[in-house]
């Protein structure tokens, strides 16, 4: 049995009375791309760099690779991308990347096309011979995504990959985890872009003021089935009997239907028209992972 890429049990990290993460129990599958979400100050980088090591927990136990925390050798099969970096500014794009080879401990035979690979990946190639210091945000976080994929490691921890990327640049980011994935690649992806999340990750967990709120499949977390339709020609009995389909909530022309039965637009729309409206449009309404994840942070703070 392999064990999971991550696991934490009730991880806490104080700083001084800041209660950075109070205590944090999940677990990442081998080969998911798993998405770490919540608000500023939620304690994601505080989680990310207790399981680098970076940063003692003050509570709590956790497994990165089967090792424990800590543990350095685990730590070469893990690629990182920290929220706040610098490369030294004087060395070019190529040199940062052997600089990290060195430190990922490759064979110096393999320096060179790891190399290649990683800067052809993040598309830096035309400038890796640039330094550093000539170049924009956005380029610099697509070498630090270059730096955390160098040895192909068994896992990759983003943390904010896509904060400074145009949308080319967040595209490229998403075709990235999306090839790590097919390769069995582990991913675990700090972000509050919660569009971005949605499209690549698997599973993911929101955070809180230091606890999760919510954790699951993507889909399981953005709620059940719903519709909209735009409409005219409806009475308000007429509307009122759209209630046995689902919840409805009328906005002007647009009917928002909620909590449908699988397989009950057809006969909702069939019920519309036989009662003498007229349908212009009928549209799926998925309730976004943005809007499930503002639901859940705004009633939290409500309380
Ligand atoms: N080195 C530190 N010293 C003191 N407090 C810290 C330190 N690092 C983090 N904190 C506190 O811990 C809490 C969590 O911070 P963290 O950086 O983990 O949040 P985050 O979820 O990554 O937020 P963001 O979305 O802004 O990156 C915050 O209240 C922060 O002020
Ligand atoms: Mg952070």
């Amino acid at each position: 049995m392999t064990t999971p890429a991550i696991h934490t049990q009730d991880l806490a990290k104080r700083y001084g009375k800041t209660v950075a993460l109070r205590a944090l129990t999940m677990t990442v599958e081998r080969g998911q791309a798993f998405g770490f979400l919540g608000p500023n100050g939620a304690g994601k980088t505080t989680a990310v760099k207790l399981l680098l090591g970076l940063a003692r927990p003050t509570g709590g136990e956790a497994w990165l690779l089967g090792a424990r925390i800590g543990d350095r050798r685990a730590r070469l099969r893990v690629g990182y991308l920290p929220e706040l970096f610098r490369y030294q500014q004087w060395l070019s794009a190529r040199e940062v990347l052997v600089l990290h080879c060195e430190l990922a401990r490759l064979e110096r035979a393999t320096w060179r096309a790891e190399i290649a690979r990683t800067l052809e990946t993040v598309g830096l190639t035309a400038r890796a011979d640039d330094r550093v210091a000539g170049f924009s945000k956005g380029m610099q976080q697509r070498l630090g995504l270059a730096v955390a994929l160098i040895g192909a490691p068994e896992l990759v921890v983003l943390d904010e990959p896509t904060s400074a990327l145009d949308p080319v640049g967040r595209f490229d980011v998403r075709r990235i985890i999306g090839e790590l994935r097919e390769r069995g690649t582990t991913v675990f992806l700090n972000s509050h872009l919660l569009t971005e999340v949605e499209r690549v990750c698997d599973r993911v967990a929101i955070v809180d003021r230091g606890e999760v709120i919510a954790s699951g499949g993507v889909s399981d977390l953005a709620g059940e089935p719903a519709v909209r339709l735009r409409v005219t020609g409806l009475d308000p009995a007429a509307r009122g009997s759209l209630a046995a389909f689902g919840s409805v909530q009328d906005e002007g022309e647009w009917l928002h239907v909620r909590g449908l039965r699988d397989g009950a637009v057809p006969d909702l729309v069939a019920e519309i028209v036989r009662r003498g409206g007229r349908i212009y449009a009928v549209e799926p309404e998925h309730r976004t992972l943005e809007e499930r994840f503002i639901e859940l942070v705004g009633e939290r703070e409500r309380k």
